[in-house]
């Protein structure tokens, strides 16, 4: 039977950081375990796991991450599938959202979706040299482009066009290290005043390290149940309402215009019509800034400002109560980017913001969350809107 609603009824993440004393396995089940213990459901409940990972085959040499879960979870006996979902670092939002068809098939009742990635086992350039393969390796990577220097060119075509200042961009992290302060799993606690975020360290310019997400351990892990399960169990949970993919050109050179991004504006455009809410309905994005000058593009592309005008918003209106708070967890920049948990980590601070659990950093009566999970320089965006009470 078609199940006309898909709830969120539990949710657990670890902390997010350098974690040597955790392997890849252990971070998983960490968060499966809690997602699950939250949910108060047992392994005879689960009818599907959907794991999000992107880099285990070559930074860890690790394939076959659904088996892995499953097995190290205890739940291999039970014959519960379980399968990988890669999209580089929109993983997650892509693994949630497969989950979120299974159940809307009327396939399952009951789904787990996970998302990990343990980064920090490999340092220096040979992590730069991992973490650029989700780039065109043959027009991108091959030339020397990494993440950041992707990010850079970009952000100075923008920054001209626009005649946008680098202040702009440094509000972005000032604003995630705030709100990260606020949150234990977040890598970095510590408030960067905005001075500190212009002075640091050039990466690649115009970004400096205050730009840059940084390199991540972590994982997440939430329930989804079908509209079935909530009336026969008498639950409540929060709803996902919109749920959208869409993708662009791999290479940022074949794109119309590289700071126009096109997955994000296409998927946001469904999102927003399947959820029928309007852009002010938003309590707060979870915005997938791994570097500050996309979340100036993303507000754009989303449609909360025009092209050129996110400056203004940066200032005030992302703060925890502005007219649009993004990324009350911290965000990439300050909560961190273990790339395949990013996006099920946003659904987990949607869980807590919407259930009024996200103590210091609680936005007001929080109803609609949006969460924006981007691959790479914007190959690909999974949004989610997820209603609250
Ligand atoms: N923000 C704040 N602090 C950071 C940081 C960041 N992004 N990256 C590293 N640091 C800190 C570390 O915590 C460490 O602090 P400590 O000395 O107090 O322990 C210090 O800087 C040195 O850390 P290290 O890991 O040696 O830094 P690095 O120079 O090797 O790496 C970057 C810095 C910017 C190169 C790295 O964070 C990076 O590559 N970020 C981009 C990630 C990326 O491309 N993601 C892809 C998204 S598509």
């Amino acid at each position: 039977m078609l199940s006309n609603n898909v709830y969120i009824i539990g949710a657990g993440e670890t902390k997010y950081g350098e974690l040597w004393d955790k392997s890849l396995r252990n971070l998983a089940v960490e968060a499966g375990l809690k997602a699950i213990e939250n949910a108060g459901i047992y392994s005879k409940d689960i009818d599907a796991i959907y794991g999000a990972n992107g880099l285990a085959g070559t930074i860890n040499e690790q394939e076959n991450i659904g088996a892995l879960i499953a097995d190290f979870s205890g739940l291999s006996n039970e014959g519960i599938p379980s399968i990988r979902v890669e999209a580089s670092t929109a993983s997650g939002g892509a693994a949630l959202r497969e989950a979120y068809l299974s159940i809307k098939s009327g396939e399952y009742n009951v789904v787990v979706v996970g998302g990990v990635e343990k980064m920090t086992d490999i340092h220096g350039s040979d992590i730069i040299e991992k973490m650029s393969s989700i780039l065109d390796r043959e027009w991108e990577a091959f030339y020397g482009a990494t993440p950041a220097a992707m990010a850079a060119i970009i952000a100075r075509k923008y920054m001209h066009d626009f005649n946008v200042e680098k202040e702009a961009l440094a509000m972005v992290p000032v604003n995630d290290h705030l709100n990260a302060s606020k949150n234990l799993n977040a890598q970095y606690h510590n408030k960067l005043t905005l001075k500190q975020a212009m002075d640091a360290i050039p990466v690649a310019e115009p970004l400096n390290l205050m730009d840059c997400s940084p390199v991540s351990d972590g994982a997440a892990a939430v329930v989804l149940a079908s509209e079935e399960y909530m009336k026969r169990n008498k639950k409540e949970g929060i709803k996902i309402i919109g749920s959208a993919i869409a993708q662009d050109y791999l290479s940022v050179g074949s794109r119309d215009s590289i700071y126009t991004l096109k997955s994000t504006k296409l998927a946001a455009e469904k999102a927003f019509r399947r959820a029928n809410v309007k852009r002010d309905d938003i309590s707060f994005v979870e915005l997938h800034d791994s570097f500050s000058i996309y979340a100036l593009l993303e507000l754009e592309d989303l449609g909360f400002v025009e092209k050129g005008k996110a400056k203004e918003l940066v200032y005030d209106e992302i703060k925890t109560g502005g007219r649009i708070p993004v990324n009350p967890s911290g965000g990439l920049k300050a909560k961190g980017d273990p790339y395949g948990a990013v996006g099920v980590g946003q659904v987990v601070e949607a869980y807590l913001q919407l259930n009024e659990k996200a103590g210091e950093r609680q936005i007001k009566n929080a109803k609609y969350a949006l969460l924006h999970n981007m691959a790479g320089t914007g190959t690909s965006s999974v949004i989610h809107i997820l209603e609250g009470y």
